[in-house]
């Protein structure tokens, strides 16, 4: 028997009159006493066969990508190794950056030796870990540079001259839930934008494709045509932590657009899992004790993200999320931004607005010298040693500490630009430690990753801050887990590959599976419902009258189904139950609006405030006519009630849905992120 839903769902838009003539929804009590008087529902089978559904969660299935064909058939041995077994397939990992990308690769058949593309196009030979997220648009010769529909070339990565314009941080677009550091101009890119006739969807798609291109390409060559073309490929795309899931989505088909495979195909991570996946692996096992928490610390250009894991098991490795994950606008790319500052404050607004405006060459020297030297050396243990940063054709002038085209820095100039943002990074990590502290959590250690987080001095100054901690605070009554918890150092790692270490826990993730047993929400994720008006809750104005259910009801009250900070396993979804009411000869499509809530205390009714995560529209005439209750009004009025529930699961990054009838699933829910 169907048990009558606890929670029903009405759209939060919906007016109470389309409300009366569509989908209306009492509380489980009022069904129950009201429905025993009206049910005349119908025999159902006992059982119905399950169907398929749509699953991003199975991380060994999945369609092949373009360049890949069926499965291996017969040995083919490369020329320098792999033999492609019956089952053997090659994972690659993307990891889409704000200002560098990364790509990695394995052949099953020999797990250890994961590999990272280090040549790219216009490198000129050198290697480099990561290629630059930069894209540009030439129009071919003899057409209009300002015409958007004349053919266009593409540069991307390290193609470019210095003074070239390019698309930079294209990938901070993709989210428009994310706040945008001050130093991206969402004008300046729009026009860039509109000059090519590209949406921002096209962009990231044509640098995924030059992306997927190099990498089909630099494969072929290590691997050889004949075995590339009898072995799998399989992409896993890492996304930030931090976002939406309609970026996620966006990321989905902007990678699919540029061939890397079908969207059920392709797997997402996200970017501090995958960090922490490589990592961790990375610690000997006897380093590591179960009931530890890790803090990782992906550091990039413009985002910082944490994720802090407890290790459940040891052999095989299980973790679980520990602290609800955070990030922040602090990433490298604010130290070039604040050096930007320095410079004008240094040599005047006067001089400085000259030079960006008709000197792009001079300032854009300086700036580099900054980002690949200055920053990146820094280190404030060496004696107070100078820096010049060239600044080509600027006058001298020996108060500003300029001489012969040279800005000389001391150290406590760059530590001035550096301090504020590398404190910020700290700030971050103490919020996650304080939060696993507070619960009598065990923080064993601080893994440091990303581009800034293989920076000496960010090491440094973290290691000051954690690893020397001050006396306990004094009590009386000492308890064990005062003097075990507060006041023990925490370690901080840098691992070998911090900066590729995203794109290489990618690769292990798609080659193994999930180290992740349990995760937690960055927010709480919910639904609206109506419900029976009770006058000692909900305020008068709200409640209409529903002639099916013939009672005063209330909607666009919220269940948050998923609380933020509440643990999820992957395997068990959750469950959103509803029951609705169809009119002879309505449609059986039904619409539902999922909501999230990032303040602590999430509402309990719909506020134009919340953030509006996807439609699942759902089929619900595949739902066999016997599951329906056929439900009379005291009028005569006949109606068809069914209940079911839609099955939320949560994935590394990202969510899927299923409809569930009497414990009988179907692929009947198409979601469509906002
Ligand atoms: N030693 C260093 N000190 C400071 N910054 C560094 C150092 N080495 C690299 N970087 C910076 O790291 C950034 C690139 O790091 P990474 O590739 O992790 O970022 P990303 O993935 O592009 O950004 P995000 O993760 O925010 O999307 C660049 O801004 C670069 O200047
Ligand atoms: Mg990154």
């Amino acid at each position: 028997m169907n048990s009558f839903a606890s929670s029903s769902h009405l759209p939060h838009s919906t007016s109470h009159h389309q409300l009366n003539a569509a989908l209306e929804t009492p509380s489980s009590a009022y069904q129950q006493q009201h429905l025993q008087q009206t049910n005349t529902r119908s025999p159902k089978p006992p059982t119905l066969p399950i169907r398929a559904i749509r699953s991003n969660g199975n991380l060994n299935g999945g369609s092949s990508t373009r360049g890949s064909v069926s499965p291996v058939t017969d040995k083919a041995t490369t020329p320098d190794g792999p033999e492609a077994a019956e089952d053997g397939k090659i994972i690659v990992g993307v990891d889409f950056g704000t200002t560098y990308s990364g790509v990695a690769a394995v052949y099953s058949g020999t797990p250890d030796e994961i590999e990272v593309i280090k040549s790219w196009p216009g490198g000129n030979g050198i290697t480099s870990d990561k290629v630059p997220t930069e894209i540009g648009y030439t129009t071919a010769p003899g057409s209009s540079p300002d015409d958007p529909f004349a053919p266009k070339t593409i540069k991307w990565g390290f193609q470019f001259k210095p003074d070239e314009p390019r698309l930079r941080c294209i990938k901070l677009f993709l989210d428009h839930n994310q706040k945008l550091p001050h130093f991206v101009s969402p004008l300046e890119t729009a026009a860039q934008l509109q000059k090519c006739g590209k949406t921002v969807m096209d962009a990231v798609s044509d640098y995924l494709t030059a992306l997927y291109g190099h990498t089909m390409e630099t494969l072929t060559r290590r691997y050889g045509e004949s075995f590339m073309a009898r072995t799998k490929v399989e992409f896993v795309l890492t996304v930030p932590a931090v976002w939406s899931d309609s970026a996620k989505n966006a990321t989905l088909m902007a990678a699919e657009r540029a061939g890397m495979g079908s969207r059920e195909g392709l797997k997402l991570i996200s970017e501090p899992e995958a960090a922490a996946v490589y990592t961790l692996k990375a610690i000997q096992p006897n380093h590591l004790s179960i009931g530890d928490n890790f803090i990782v610390c992906d550091a990039g250009g413009g985002t910082v993200d944490l994720i802090a894991y407890k290790v459940v098991a040891l052999g095989p490795l299980k973790v679980e999320e520990s602290a609800v994950g955070t990030g922040g606008l602090c990433g490298s790319a604010f130290l070039n931004y604040r050096f930007e500052d320095h410079v004008k404050t240094r040599i005047g607004e006067a001089i400085y607005k000259n030079m960006r405006e008709n000197k792009a060459k001079t300032w854009n020297m300086g700036l580099k010298y900054f980002e690949e030297f200055v920053k990146r050396n820094f280190n404030d243990d060496e004696e107070d040693q100078e820096m010049n940063v060239p600044f080509p054709g600027l006058p001298d002038n020996e108060e500003a500490g300029l001489d012969c085209g040279f800005l000389t820095m001391n150290k406590a100039q760059v530590k001035s630009i550096v301090d504020p943002v590398v404190q910020e990074v700290i700030d971050l990590v103490e919020g996650q430690v304080d939060c696993i502290r507070e619960r009598g959590g065990l923080v064993s250690g601080i893994i440091l990753v990303g581009g800034f987080g293989q920076s000496n001095y960010m090491y440094k100054q973290m290691k000051a801050h954690f690893n020397t901690e001050g006396p306990p605070p004094y009590t009386s009554n000492p308890t064990h887990a005062v003097l075990s918890h507060q006041t023990q150092a925490i370690e901080v790692m840098h691992p070998m590959y911090a900066w590729t270490a995203v794109v290489r826990g990618a690769v292990i993730r798609g080659l193994e599976g999930d180290l992740v047993i349990s995760r937690r929400a960055r927010m709480h994720y919910g639904t609206s419902y109506a419900t029976i008006f009770d006058e000692t809750k909900h305020p008068l104005k709200d409640r209409y009258w529903s002639p099916l259910w013939e009672r005063w009801m209330v909607a666009d009250r919220m269940h948050w189904h998923w609380p933020k900070g509440a643990e999820i396993t992957e395997s068990k979804p959750i469950s959103f139950h509803y029951t609705r009411n169809f009119r002879p000869g309505q449609s059986l499509v039904v619409e539902d609006d999922l909501f999230a809530c990032v303040d602590d205390d999430a509402p309990d009714a719909y506020s134009k405030d919340l953030i509006h995560v996807c439609t699942l529209t759902t089929d619900l005439s595949v739902v066999p006519k016997s599951l329906f209750t056929r439900l009379t009004t005291t009028k005569g009025y006949e109606f068809d009630n069914l209940d079911f529930s839609l099955d939320m699961r949560v994935h590394s990054a990202g969510l899927d849905f299923s409809l569930k009838v009497d414990g009988v699933e179907y692929a009947a829910v198409q979601a469509k992120f906002h």
